[in-house]
């Protein structure tokens, strides 16, 4: 295994680079991290709201007792997100799916981000903050488009009550998701893993499905983490200072 020191890109992954046509990336909150996105752990840290660790605002149990609660923890995100741009690592994978002919994007991230970048076909494991989805007719709406009057919108279609579009904990990922992404991990050349704590599954077997299946692992990441001992090679450093040395 080689570990790259700072930014160094090694030769091998300069030609694996060159050479490949299908090519997978899987990212997680650090790759929005110097677009001003918090990331939710790392550092030692992991976020609080109003006294609640962010794994309980953002559980299925929570939707169940306090809706209006979740909604407040998520518009409060989508505020803090309004005036972030995409950050180098965000145009840098957005270029690269004009590089490879079979490029694939798997994001954790709900932000958009990738997308306000130009990236098309995202596989959105986690869904969008984008986005929010009827209780009871499933109908999905753009957030943009909704009034918050008493704190939880209503379906434009039947009036019930709307729903962030968001993988909460104690759910299920969005059906189809990550059988789509697993699929693309079994026959990538080589495998990306961007700013991800690879800790919270089943996202974080996607790049076990492709070692197991013999992709090239890369990781890039400031810290070490759970999945560095099964990777070809280690970027240790920020995503927007070393994605772009690759092209
Ligand atoms: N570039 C690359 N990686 C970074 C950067 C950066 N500039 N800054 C931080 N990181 C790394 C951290 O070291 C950490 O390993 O990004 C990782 C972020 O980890 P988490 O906060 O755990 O985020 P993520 O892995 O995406 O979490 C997975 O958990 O909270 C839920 O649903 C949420 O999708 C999220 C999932
Ligand atoms: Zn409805």
């Amino acid at each position: 295994m080689q570990t790259g020191l700072g930014h160094v890109i090694s030769k091998e992954l300069r030609e694996k680079f060159a050479q490949a046509k299908s090519v997978l990336v899987l990212t997680g909150a650090g790759v929005s991290a110097e677009s001003g996105v918090p990331t939710f752990r790392g550092g030692g840290n992991t976020v609080v709201w109003k006294g609640m660790p962010f794994d309980v605002i953002s559980s299925a149990g929570m939707l169940e007792r306090d809706l209006p609660a979740v909604w407040e923890w998520f518009n409060y995100r989508r505020n803090l997100l309004e005036s972030l741009k995409p950050n180098p690592a965000h145009v840098a994978v957005a270029r690269w799916q004009e590089r490879f002919s079979d490029f694939n994007l798997v994001t954790q991230n709900i932000d958009g981000l990738h997308q306000a970048a130009g990236s098309r076909d995202v596989i959105e494991l986690h869904g969008s903050i984008w986005r929010a989805r009827c209780l009871d007719c499933g109908t999905r709406h753009d957030v943009r488009e909704l009034k918050f009057d008493d704190g939880v919108p209503a379906c434009l279609k039947c009036g019930s009550y709307l729903r962030p579009d968001v993988i909460l904990f104690g759910e299920m990922l969005p059906m189809g998701a990550f059988e789509a992404a697993a699929k693309k991990a079994e026959s990538c050349e080589l495998c990306f893993v961007v700013g991800t704590s690879v800790v919270v599954y089943p996202a974080a077997s996607i790049p076990e499905i492709a070692r197991a299946a013999g992709a090239y692992l890369v990781e890039v990441n400031p810290e070490r983490t759970a999945l560095s001992d099964l990777c070809d090679q280690v970027l240790m450093g920020r995503a927007g200072e070393i994605l772009p040395l690759l092209g």
